[in-house]
């Protein structure tokens, strides 16, 4: 259940990154989201090293919509990482936090002419293509800027992952990517070659999310390399580029159990070599775009308990000064949770509780039937691995302002997002216009 450096201390509080959880909570108030950067950095290193140590010409993309913020793309920055954003906004974020444009790799299935403008003026790193739609209007802001940008193909391979399962579709009903099979990607191909504004390295693909096994990716993989042999053959075209997205899963709870980052690179690295082989292919640059685990279990929410209300033989309901508008994955996707009381972490457990948000809405549940001790107000908890698409779904939903965000490392915290204010959720209101009495 703990994660990277969460450990209990000598007052029976959880700590992370060195800090006392419960001081954090003093200072900065609840609900707080804590990243241990020891646990990002070590995950970033993780999948980085494994493609260094095999001599290999690699990019590690973070998925910045896993959780974008001028302070964590700073630290991927750091980390020497690349950066995938999906939109203006985080393209603005990317900008405002000085990350190496030429490493920053923008997608998304309905780019604006404003955000292909944007990143042109940029001097964006690449671009992946999504559809026709994108292609001609990238060929024309790219004459217009007098650039030949450099362009992915983003395709749909048929694949489909999930945890422990991956389906073959053959033709895949997605709204993402050019098909592989049905002749799309290579009337993708024949356009962007035929244009002096675009300079197309590669080719994309993303088979799914919170993905357990590398079967998916090596099945992935295997098609990619059988097309880039016949576009080879048809068109002379040689990627530089094969991108194989993101998707490695975390350990949300203990019935998860994904591989190392390590293990999921090494097994890509495997089938790479092998169909660089078959194929007789140089060895292209091979990019990844890790999200949800790069920062999902450095993630932790610290909230205040309140209420409760038992219902008489059937449940305990515990609630928490935050929930679906700070961590909305149990609502859309039933998504599950472990939490501990940050205070008394090492009490023995009495009951069996289910931690309630503080939304108008009977979905806004956080965990259903999780073993406390006898939880009362004033307690902590604390919910494990929500760094990703925690924040970055964050709303404001009735009005609730969004929580702040400490970064803690070596024993120190630093306030990377402050506290949404009441003045700050009125902040674009724009009030009805004084009538004036005659
Ligand atoms: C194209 C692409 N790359 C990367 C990611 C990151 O996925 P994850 O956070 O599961 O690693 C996503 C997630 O939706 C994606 O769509």
């Amino acid at each position: 259940m703990f994660h990277g450096t969460s450990r209990v201390n000598e007052r029976g509080h959880l700590e992370i990154g060195g800090v006392d959880t419960i001081e954090l909570a003093k200072t900065y108030g609840t609900p707080l989201y804590v990243y241990d950067v020891a646990l990002i950095r070590k995950r970033a290193r993780a999948f980085k090293q494994t493609f260094e140590k095999h001599g290999l010409r690699a990019q590690v993309a973070y998925a910045s919509k896993a959780f974008s913020a001028i302070a964590i793309v700073q630290l991927m920055a750091e980390e020497g990482l690349s950066l995938d954003v999906v939109s203006g906004g985080e393209l603005y974020t990317a900008l405002k936090a000085g990350f190496p444009v030429e490493r920053i790799h923008f997608h998304g299935n309905n780019k604006s002419r404003e955000e292909l403008e944007m990143a042109l003026r940029a001097g964006i790193g690449c671009i992946v293509v999504d559809n026709f739609y994108e292609l001609s209007l990238l060929e024309q802001l790219s004459r217009e800027f007098e650039r030949k940008t450099p362009i992915l193909l983003r395709v749909t391979p048929g694949i489909e992952a999930h945890t422990h399962d991956y389906i073959l579709t053959g033709q895949e009903d997605s709204k993402f990517g050019f098909d592989l099979h049905n002749g799309q990607a290579d009337e993708a191909l024949k356009q962007a070659l035929a244009s002096p504004h675009l300079q197309v390295l590669g080719i994309h693909c993303h088979i799914g999310s919170q993905i357990f096994e590398a079967t998916g990716f090596v099945l992935a993989a295997k098609k990619l390399f059988e097309k880039l042999a016949a576009w080879r053959d048809q068109y002379r075209f040689v990627a530089e580029v094969v991108n194989l997205g993101g998707g490695f899963g975390i350990r949300y709870t203990s019935e998860d159990d994904p591989l190392a980052p390590e293990q999921y690179v090494e097994e890509i690295i495997q089938e790479v070599k092998r169909d660089v082989e078959m194929f007789s292919l140089p060895m292209p640059e091979i990019w990844i775009e890790p999200g949800r685990s790069l920062v999902g279990d450095a993630g932790t929410t610290i909230y205040s308990i309140g209420s409760r209300k038992e219902v008489p033989n059937i449940r305990q309901y515990v609630a928490v000064d935050g929930g679906m508008s700070d961590n909305i994955r149990p609502a859309l996707y039933e998504a599950k949770y472990e939490a501990v009381l940050a205070n008394r972490v090492l009490d023995e457990k009495e009951e069996v509780v289910s931690i309630a948000g503080k939304c108008c809405e009977s979905g806004d549940m956080l965990i259903w039937d999780l073993p406390l001790p006898k939880a009362e107000a004033g307690d902590y908890l604390a919910v494990f691995c929500t760094g990703a698409y925690g924040y970055a779904m964050a709303n404001n939903y009735n009005r609730l302002p969004r929580p702040a965000v400490v970064f803690v490392e070596n024993g120190e915290a630093q306030l990377v997002i402050r506290r949404e204010t009441y003045e700050d959720l009125v902040r674009l209101d724009v009030p009805l216009k004084t009538k004036v009495n005659k």
